[in-house]
């Protein structure tokens, strides 16, 4: 078994073009000599040319923050998986807590999702996770376990193999309470758990497990050291390039070490 980590980031709705460019050339340059992790960058689709122009010739990866399951159509205001391509995404985030909760997805729009980014060469993020209301009682891993076997519906083992998941506790983004490592790997052990008794221990085994939530160059250290945390989907401190960067660096230390 050997995962490769991942550090994703979710900028969200920030950042103009002339600002995309700008923390480009930066993390350029912060991340010039960083090996053995995958590096991504989700941005606002209106960023993407620029900055697969400015990263051009570096590591760092593209990634969508959401897609439909059309190529194309009469879908005004959506973006297709074989769009996301097209503009040099090799990542697309699906299912993220915000999209759920502002934007009616849901575990079925997820899974379709997830079949139409795999179709085309897209790895899903697919962001799993549980409100506090939901943790106060005891619902954490019920939430989590149904979230995952939603998304893989109808999945064989090799496709499950390819997608990565992200772990984000809601009542952890965004909000500088950041999970307990430990605790946070139990339930990334439990998505783990499911997608074996779905798909097969195989794709089980290769699936990558990111953790999101207040992840700070503070914090990533003790989630990397986990057995089932094989990267981070970071929200806040990938908006600026030396704080990103600082998340990313540590953690090719920490796994050459
Ligand atoms: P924060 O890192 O700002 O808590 O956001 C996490 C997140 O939602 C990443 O997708």
């Amino acid at each position: 078994m050997s995962r490769k980590p991942i550090i994703a980031g979710n900028w969200k709705m920030y950042k103009t073009i002339s600002e995309a460019r700008d923390f480009a050339r930066a993390l350029a340059i912060a991340v010039r000599n960083v090996m053995g992790l995958e590096v991504v960058l989700c941005p606002p689709f209106t960023t993407l040319f620029a900055l697969r122009e400015e990263l051009a010739g570096t590591a760092v990866q593209l990634g969508g923050q959401n897609c439909y399951f059309y190529d194309e159509g009469a879908f005004t205001g959506e973006v297709s998986p074989r769009m996301l391509r097209d503009a040099g995404c090799t990542y697309v985030v699906l299912g993220h807590s915000e999209r759920r909760q502002h934007f009616a997805e849901t575990d079925g729009s997820v899974n379709k999702k997830v079949h139409a980014a795999l179709a085309h060469g897209l790895t899903p993020i697919i962001c799993v996770g549980e409100k506090a209301e939901e943790r106060e009682v005891q619902l954490t891993d019920n939430v989590v376990i149904v979230q995952v076997q939603r998304a893989l519906l109808n999945l064989e083992p090799l496709a499950a193999s390819q997608v990565c998941f992200a772990y984000e506790p809601i009542w952890a983004i965004g909000t500088g309470k950041t999970c307990d490592s430990r605790e946070a790997n139990r339930v990334c052990a439990i998505i783990r758990e499911t997608m074996t008794r779905q798909v097969g221990p195989g794709a089980a085994d290769d699936v990558r497990i990111l953790y999101g939530g207040s992840v700070k160059p503070d914090t990533i250290a003790g989630k990397m050291a986990q057995p089932h945390i094989d990267g981070a989907l970071v929200g806040g401190a990938s908006l600026d390039p030396h704080s990103f960067a600082q998340i990313v660096e540590f953690n090719s230390v920490l796994k050459k070490s």
